[in-house]
């Protein structure tokens, strides 16, 4: 057993949509949760800024003694999780590989569409480990990056924030993918809207929820579970944004449905970045 928090972390809002998942599927666990809303979108940064805003993150997080670490953040897995696994002490969770996994077990015709950053479409990250497992795989990659602006000025349901939806999503005409991949965490919030224009013959995959299933396991392989609780754990998890409180807020008390608290946070510069 180990009572210790699993920390989370995203450019902001986006990686709410990996806890959700946990909130329900890991009811006794603490999270801890830091969303970088000063530094995004990290989808327009060069490796080396994504790098360094991950490090910030992940010494805050460790310094708040968590067990594991999520990067509930695409463009931050693709850059920076086997630095920080190499580094860390603790297990790192990217949110690649399930997305990946979940989109294989899906796919009937293996054709395959991801939407993502530019970031993570020019890292290549996903048709890289979509064709490792199968290279028949055909991997259809678009970027996106107007949904991550939209979703953090919770800015999904208006008509002109619609449109630019099915404007950011017309490259996708006329592809033949069956599954596509949500490919940046800030996207499930927006599902309704992607699969209204994809069609209902597409299957989304929601890539930070289904790294979910790999927290379970390392908590379960590593004795890492939390004890046993009389209620849900939840109540004590905690929140932080570097950007503003009020709009996180309300966000993440809409897309989780329970009432949080959100506090601010300035990140400290990293030693481990390798600029220091
Ligand atoms: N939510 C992030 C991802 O999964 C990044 C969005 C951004 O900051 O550009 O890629």
């Amino acid at each position: 057993m180990d009572n210790r928090p699993i920390g989370y972390m995203d450019s902001g809002v986006g990686g709410l949509t990996a806890v959700k998942q946990a909130l329900s599927a890991l009811p006794n666990e603490q999270i801890f949760y830091v969303g970088d809303t000063k530094n995004m979108p990290y989808g327009s940064k060069s490796p080396e800024q994504v790098l360094q805003f991950t490090w910030e993150i992940a010494d805050f997080l460790v310094s708040q003694d968590i067990k594991v670490l999520v990067i509930a953040c695409n463009t931050a897995t693709a850059v920076a999780l086997p630095v920080l696994q190499a580094e860390l002490t603790i297990p790192v969770v990217g949110v690649i590989e399930p997305g990946v996994n979940a989109a294989l077990a899906i796919t009937k015709n293996h054709e395959i569409g991801v939407i993502a950053t530019n970031r993570t479409v020019q890292s290549g990250a996903y048709a890289r480990a979509l064709q490792e497992v199968n290279s028949m795989t055909t991997v259809t990659q678009v970027a996106t990056p107007i949904l991550v602006t939209l979703a953090e000025a919770n800015d999904i349901t208006s008509p002109a924030a619609i449109a630019k939806i099915k404007a950011a999503l017309a490259p996708l005409k006329h592809q033949n993918f069956d599954t596509l991949i949500l490919g940046c965490t800030h996207f499930p919030l927006m599902a309704d809207t992607i699969q209204r224009t994809v069609g209902a013959n597409v299957q989304l995959v929601n890539a930070g929820a289904e790294a979910v299933s790999i927290v379970a396991e390392i908590l379960e392989v590593k004795n890492l579970r939390h004890a046993p609780m009389p209620v849900v754990n939840h109540d004590t998890d905690l929140y932080w944004t570097t950007g503003d409180p009020v709009l996180f807020e309300k966000i993440a008390t809409h897309w989780l449905n329970q009432a949080i608290t959100v506090k601010h946070l300035d990140l400290k510069p990293s030693l481990k970045d390798g600029r220091n």
